[in-house]
C-alpha cells in the first residue's frame, strides 16, 4: 500500500515537471541532453550549504551523478555552512558566465544583494531545499523556481505522530528540541509547524530548545547540557525532537552515557529518513523519522533543461514524502536509497 502511494507520489512528481509552462525555442531533436540548442554544453553553478548531514551528502551525490549522467558541465562549490562563501561562490558562477545558478541556501536572510546580482546578469536562479526572505520586495522576482520539502509540514507530521503514540490527554510531557542552524529555513518551519499542532495539546512542553546545527557532534553536546540541566532542574525529559537524524543520532549517545535508554526512557522523533535513522529505529533506540528527500538531482537536471529550451517553470516544485515509525524501519531500510 505504501509502495504503491510511493510509486503514485514518484509518478505524480515526473507529470508535474513534465507540466512546466512550455513556451519559447523547442530543443534540437538529436541534441544531447545536456547541450544547448547550439550545441554548447551546459554549465550550471551549485552553491551546496556543506556536509553538515547525511542527508547533505546523499543530497550531493544526488546531484553530481544526475549533472554528469545529463552530461551538465557542474560547476559545485561547498560553502562549510557559511553565508558568505555561498555569495562568493554564486558571485563567481556570474563571473564565469553560467547558464544556471543553483543553491541551497544555508539561512534564509541576507541574500538581497546577490540575487539582484544574478538578475542582472540574466542567469536564472534555482533555489533547491531552503528557501530566502528579502529584506524587502518578492523573492519569487529573483529565483525560476524553488524545489524541496516542505519543512513545515514535516514539523507538523512529527507533532501529530508524537501525539498518536504517546496517547496521552492531560498528563504532562516534557519535550526537549534540538534545533537546527540558526536562521534556516527548515529549523524555522520544523519548529512553526511542530508547535501549530502542540497549540491544541496543552499538557505538552517543549521544556528546552537549542540548536543543534544539524551535526551529530553538536547534537550529542546540546542533548549532554539538556540533561544535565534538567536533573538539576529535577525535571523529566519525555521526548527529544530533533530537527535531524544527525542531531538524534548524536542525542541518543548522550542519552546512553547518562545511562538512559533512547526509544524507550526518552521517546525519539526526527526528520529526514537517511539510513542512520533506520539502523537506530532497527535498534529500538529511535522511534519515529519524518521523510525529508534529498534526492533532488534528477528534478533539477529537468529544470535545468527545461530553462535552456526556454520554458518557464513552476515556481513552487513539491517533494513528495512520508512518516516512517520504528515498527516499519526493518522492512523499509533495505528501499532506502540514502
Ligand atoms: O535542508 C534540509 C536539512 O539540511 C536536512 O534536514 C538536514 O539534515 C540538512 O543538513
Amino acid at each position: 500500500m505504501r509502495k504503491s502511494r510511493k510509486i503514485i507520489a514518484g509518478i505524480l512528481a515526473g507529470v508535474m515537471m513534465l507540466a512546466l509552462a512550455g513556451c519559447g525555442a523547442k530543443q534540437e531533436a538529436n541534441a544531447p541532453a545536456g547541450e544547448k540548442n547550439a550545441g554548447k554544453k551546459i554549465t550550471v553553478g551549485f552553491s551546496q550549504v556543506g556536509a553538515e548531514s547525511e542527508w547533505r551528502t546523499a543530497n550531493t551525490e544526488s546531484i553530481k551523478s544526475a549533472m554528469k549522467e545529463a552530461g551538465i558541465d557542474l560547476k559545485f562549490s561547498d560553502a562549510q555552512q557559511k553565508q558568505e562563501n555561498q555569495i562568493k561562490a554564486i558571485r563567481s558562477f556570474i563571473q564565469q558566465k553560467v547558464d544556471v545558478i543553483a543553491f541551497s541556501p544555508v539561512v534564509e536572510t541576507g541574500w538581497d544583494a546577490v540575487l539582484q546580482e544574478a538578475k542582472a546578469a540574466k542567469i536564472p536562479v534555482i533555489l533547491t531545499d531552503r528557501a530566502v526572505k528579502l529584506s524587502s520586495g518578492n523573492p519569487e522576482e529573483y529565483y525560476v523556481t524553488f524545489m524541496g520539502s516542505d519543512f513545515v509540514e514535516e514539523g507538523r507530521r512529527a507533532a501529530n505522530w508524537l501525539v498518536g503514540f504517546m496517547k496521552k490527554d492531560t498528563e504532562p510531557v516534557n519535550i526537549v528540541e534540538l534545533q537546527g542552524t540558526v536562521g534556516s529555513a527548515p529549523a524555522i518551519d520544523r519548529k512553526t509547524g511542530f508547535e501549530e499542532v502542540l497549540k491544541n495539546h496543552a499538557n505538552y512542553k517543549i521544556i528546552k530548545s537549542q540548536t543543534g546545527d544539524f551535526t551529530r557532534a553538536k547534537g550529542k553536546e546540546v542533548m549532554e547540557a539538556f540533561l544535565k540541566s534538567a536533573k538539576a532542574e529535577n525535571q523529566k525529559i519525555d521526548v527529544l525532537y530533533a530537527h535531524n537524524d544527525d542531531m538524534a543520532i548524536g542525542a541518543i549517545q548522550a542519552i546512553e552515557e547518562a545511562g538512559l535508554k533512547p526509544g524507550k526512557d526518552i521517546i525519539i522523533v526526527s526528520i529526514d529518513g537517511v539510513k542512520g535513522a533506520f539502523e537506530a529505529m532497527i535498534a529500538g533506540k529511535l522511534n519515529a523519522t519524518i521523510e525529508c528527500s534529498p534526492l533532488l538531482g534528477p528534478q533539477l537536471v529537468e529544470a535545468v533543461k527545461a530553462l535552456t529550451e526556454g520554458k518557464t517553470l513552476e515556481k513552487r516544485i513539491l517533494t513528495q514524502e512520508g512518516v516512517f515509525p520504528a515498527e516499519v524501519a526493518a522492512k523499509e531500510l533495505p528501499n532506502r536509497k540514502y
